[in-house]
């Protein structure tokens, strides 16, 4: 039994002017470095991927709050959603360390991307929030492009069908038994939604109707942290 929302695979935003462009050019380009680094080491993956996937939240909800403070005005509820965004990858990556250990080179590069990458969406987000936006939501199309991967080689036997990690059965409510095949299902339905909010927020600021429904979002525990 899955407790995951049913997710459209399918959605991609087809790349509409030149900032679309870039942003789906830079989002193929690190795909294929992942693709080369990971090949099909999906937990190593998860980890060193969603160190990343966690940073754009965490900015874009920083600079649209100094922007509301300068311009004294109200954010339309895009802070809160998109420091959630940042906790909610944050609590991926603190799943899957307990499926798998990054090895020392995986550490080394998690922090040489974390201050390339910082560094650069930030400046990314300065000069076009669309475009940094836009990024995230391709960045997401893959994320969900690599759950699905990663559950195929679950269900074929070449991924070990784990129990669930207790943070995991903790954050997603999930049952007692339930099995990392469950974790990954409703991981992937998370990456949905960030798709289509973050295509949303792009479709906004370049005065577009955010349009298209969001993938539904699963339930998520209020309270992170574990009683002990
Ligand atoms: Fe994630
Ligand atoms: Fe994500």
């Amino acid at each position: 039994m899955t407790h995951a929302p049913i997710v459209d695979l399918s959605v991609h935003h087809k790349p509409a002017d030149l900032s679309d462009r870039i942003a789906f050019g830079f989002t193929k380009l690190l795909r294929f470095c992942a693709d080369t680094f990971f090949a099909k080491r999906y937990g190593h993956r998860a980890i060193v991927l969603e160190t990343v996937a966690a940073v754009p939240g965490m900015v874009g909800a920083t600079i649209n709050h100094l922007k509301c403070l300068r311009r004294m005005c109200d954010d339309q509820g895009w802070i809160r959603t998109l420091m959630e965004e940042a906790e909610n990858e944050r609590m991926h990556l603190m799943t899957f360390i307990e499926v798998a250990k990054p090895t020392l080179f995986e550490r080394l590069v998690i922090l040489g991307v974390q201050w390339v990458f910082y560094l650069a969406f930030f400046a990314l987000y300065l000069i076009s929030a669309k475009t940094a936006h836009r990024v995230v939501g391709y960045f997401e199309e893959e994320a969900v492009i690599s759950y699905t991967l990663y559950l195929k080689e679950i269900d074929e036997g070449r991924s070990p069908n784990l129990p669930a990690p207790a943070i995991a059965r903790h954050y997603w409510k999930l049952p007692a038994d339930a099995m990392l095949r469950d974790v990954v299902l409703v991981v992937r339905a998370d990456e949905a939604h960030h798709r289509d909010v973050n295509h949303g927020f792009a479709n906004e600021l370049a005065g577009q109707p955010a349009a298209t429904a969001l993938a539904p979002y699963p339930e998520h525990a209020s309270d992170i942290r574990m009683a002990a």
